[in-house]
């Protein structure tokens, strides 16, 4: 057993570059997502019903039909305020309750609904309007678009690529059926079995390297297409290592959004990574728009970029009189399960859109000033000893410093929440140390719990009935850095109070006051699972399957994590907490690290786009690994990301375990007083920062902004992504 962990370890983690791809599944090895991406542009069977409209002073609703099954959906629309839509389609009758997101979790509060004006059907469409912004229902086939002014900057279902696959029950096999023919009931049968060309293989249960996925709920998954007419550019949809205008997917993969924990990520593809966002922002020198759809599932969107290429966008042609040249974005999106819940963002400028997303998933809390100052970790510092000889070793080289870090080693064979006795003995003596120049220490606690009886952490949450289930009902077990492990449900509001009460300084023993928190591993990582995280038919308490909610787990955690904090000041201090695995929303209680980059030149030009992504999709505290974390980088190298690093928001030095060590002072002295003249500097702009996170916090701006943000009507910046500002 311990042996096969070790071999498998050195799998996952072996020195050998390069990500591991054939871990991850490709759209290819995906069936839902072939199903939507083999969809070809063109009529839609949906079709909305006029008589059934029913109107509210904010909202409406009006059923849809699907023409090629009969099966019903109702659209729902509602108006809110700062100019923003929001369009909800979901089956009339499911057999089984969809999963929601509820309010709290990505949403800050339910959105305050203004008046949405009817104006009255004509020609086929239904016409409201909110203020200056225009929505029109197309009845046949169903397609909305929205418009600012009376022109159109955004269409759903345009490319008739809507797809919901309603709930059902199993059907017996074609073979299954046949059998059945002769016996009472075939006709009944008959109807139920697939025609032929109706395929159903990946329906039922789908594989992916030796792991079988059960998908008792069948095909569940949603999507639909979203087109950006007059725009070129769009951005957003974190996290890939991709440049920040985002690439037309038509020979790639689409982009993937599903939280996984990826070795040795690889630049410039489309891949998922370990947070994300559905936030789109389309940007002209006119408009910027944006579009972010609420859905926790797994989801891929294909984007492509046309100029003066109308014929797949005929249908909207006719807004777009005049000009030929008129360039399109069409953008495909598809969720494995959950409902569409799409909010249209309508600008019209890019200030306008990040107040409009602050308003819907609300803001980055201004961070204590300590936690945007410089940041020392590395995995390991490995005793008391060597914390003490890095700070003091820091002050003789006049390096200032806030916070000093201590990886997954600190534990008690990786038991969060303990020490190692022999090498962090009396931790108290440590922070207090710490805490008498001001310093702060930060430890990490990932959301796996060693399956030992003599672990108190785990004993408590298994007894109470705390962690997540496998398929059968049994408490999940699966591998992570202690071993067999289980995770606690992090879904349910009971499980994240005893998780924001085990912070407390009785129950956290050896901790203090000046001790914060690293959430790392939270996707979450499970080293013996499909794709390195929980099999999709994992159990939440509640009887969902991780299917329906993976993304957003690891935001949970850290938002418990975050509740702890505050809870431990008596609700008086603004907590600090770091996480790997983030979602929409996550900026109300987290900062983020683009976790495992490497000591690159391509990799610090890259901290760029990935952190312009982050920040135009609300997550404003946001930093990568300052020298990168695996390999090891000259002190040229490291001297420039230091010198870069001062103008983006978190300011962390991190390295992998086997890395020479790299604090500052241990630079040759050339490179060593750059580094340190860098680090200075970022002192000296502390108030300017201190300052662009008040701004953040009370308008929505992003401290870190690409070119388009302050100069919008640069046409030449819209795809830069090698410059950009801090603040304005
Ligand atoms: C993975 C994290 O991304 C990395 O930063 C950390 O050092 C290791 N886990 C060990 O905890």
């Amino acid at each position: 057993m311990i042996r096969g962990f070790g071999l498998l370890l050195a799998v996952l983690f072996c020195t050998c570059l390069g990500v591991h791809r054939e871990n991850f599944r490709t759209c290819d090895q995906s069936g839902f997502c072939k199903r939507h991406r083999n969809l070809q542009p063109g009529t839609s069977d949906y079709v909305v019903q006029p008589s059934s409209l029913r109107l509210s002073k904010t909202s409406l609703m009006v059923d849809v039909i699907n023409t090629k099954n009969n099966v019903r959906f109702l659209l729902q629309a509602y108006g809110l305020q700062h100019g923003i839509f929001r369009v909800k389609l979901v089956e009339a009758e499911p057999i089984r309750q969809r999963y929601e997101i509820p309010i709290g979790v990505t949403l800050v509060a339910e959105p305050e609904q203004v008046e949405l004006v009817y104006q009255g059907e004509s020609n086929g469409q239904l016409k409201f309007s909110l203020g200056d912004n225009q929505m029109v229902i197309n009845v046949n086939p169903l397609r909305l678009d929205f418009l600012i002014n009376n022109e159109p900057v955004s269409s759903l279902n345009a490319q008739g690529l809507l797809m919901f696959e309603h709930t059902r029950e199993k059907r017996p096999t074609k073979e299954e059926a046949d059998e059945g023919t002769n016996e009472e009931g075939a006709a009944e049968k008959e109807e139920e079995k697939p025609s032929d060309d109706e395929d159903d293989t990946g329906m039922w249960e789908e594989t992916f390297k030796g792991f079988s996925d059960s998908k008792p709920n069948g095909p569940t998954s949603v999507g639909v297409d979203i087109a950006f007419p007059g725009f070129r550019y769009v951005y957003g949809i974190p996290e890939h290592a991709d440049s920040f205008a985002l690439k037309t997917t038509k020979s790639t993969d689409p982009y993937r959004m599903y939280n996984l924990d990826v070795f040795e990520y690889e630049l410039y593809n489309p891949m998922a990574l370990y947070g994300h966002i559905p936030f789109m922002v389309a940007h002209n020198d006119k408009h910027t728009v944006g579009v972010f759809f609420q859905n926790a599932a797994e989801g891929w969107i294909d984007i492509q970029s046309n100029i003066a290429d109308k014929s797949v966008f005929s249908n909207l042609a006719d807004f777009v009189t005049g000009n030929t040249d008129v360039p399109q974005t069409d953008t495909h999106w598809f969720f494995e399960d959950g409902i569409i819940d799409v909010f249209v963002l309508l600008g019209p400028g890019p200030k306008d859109v990040f107040k409009q997303y602050a308003s819907l998933t609300g803001n980055t809390p201004l961070p204590p000033l300590w936690a945007i100052a410089y940041h020392q970790c590395r995995w390991n510092y490995n005793d008391q000893d060597d914390v003490r000889t890095v700070d003091q070793t820091m002050d003789k080289f006049d390096i200032p410093f806030d916070v000093i870090w201590l990886d997954i080693e600190h534990t008690d064979g990786k038991k969060y929440f303990t020490w190692d006795g022999s090498r962090f003995g009396d931790s108290v003596e440590m922070l207090r140390n710490l805490s008498s120049k001001g310093r702060k220490l930060v430890t990490i606690v990932d959301p796996h719990l060693k399956r030992d009886d003599n672990y108190e952490k785990y004993t408590d949450a298994r007894n109470q009935g705390l962690l997540v289930k496998n398929k059968d009902g049994n408490d999940f077990d699966g591998w992570c850095w202690p071993g067999s492990s289980s995770w606690p449900d992090f879904l349910e509001p009971k499980v994240r109070e005893w998780w924001a009460d085990q912070f407390s300084l009785e129950k956290y023993q050896g901790s203090a006051n000046n001790l914060y928190v690293w959430n790392d591993m939270n996707e979450p990582s499970v080293f013996n699972s499909p794709e390195i995280t929980f099999p999709k038919d994992v159990r939440h308490l509640s009887g969902v399957e991780n299917r329906e909610v993976h993304n957003i787990y690891g935001m949970l955690v850290h938002q418990a994590t975050w509740d702890g904090l505050l809870k431990r000041s008596g609700y008086k201090e603004r907590p600090f907490v770091l996480t790997r695995a983030f979602f929409a929303g996550s900026q109300r209680s987290g900062a983020v690290w683009t976790g495992d980059n490497m000591g690159e030149w391509s990799h610090l030009k890259m901290t760029v786009p990935m952190m312009l992504s982050l920040n135009l999709a609300g997550i404003h505290f946001s930093g990568a690994d300052i020298g990168g974390f695996f390999k090891n980088p000259d002190s040229e190298l490291i001297a420039r990301w230091y010198q870069a690093a001062i103008f983006q928001p978190f300011f962390r030095a991190h390295a992998h375990i086997d890395t020479k060590r790299r604090e500052p002072y241990l630079l040759p002295e050339d490179h060593m007083i750059v580094a340190r003249d860098a680090i200075k500097k970022r002192y000296s702009y502390l108030p300017y920062w201190y300052q662009l996170f008040y701004e953040s916090e009370t308008t929505g701006m992003p401290p870190m902004r690409s070119l388009w943000m302050e100069f919008p009507s640069e046409t030449n910046v819209f795809e830069k992504d090698d410059q950009f500002m801090t603040g304005n």
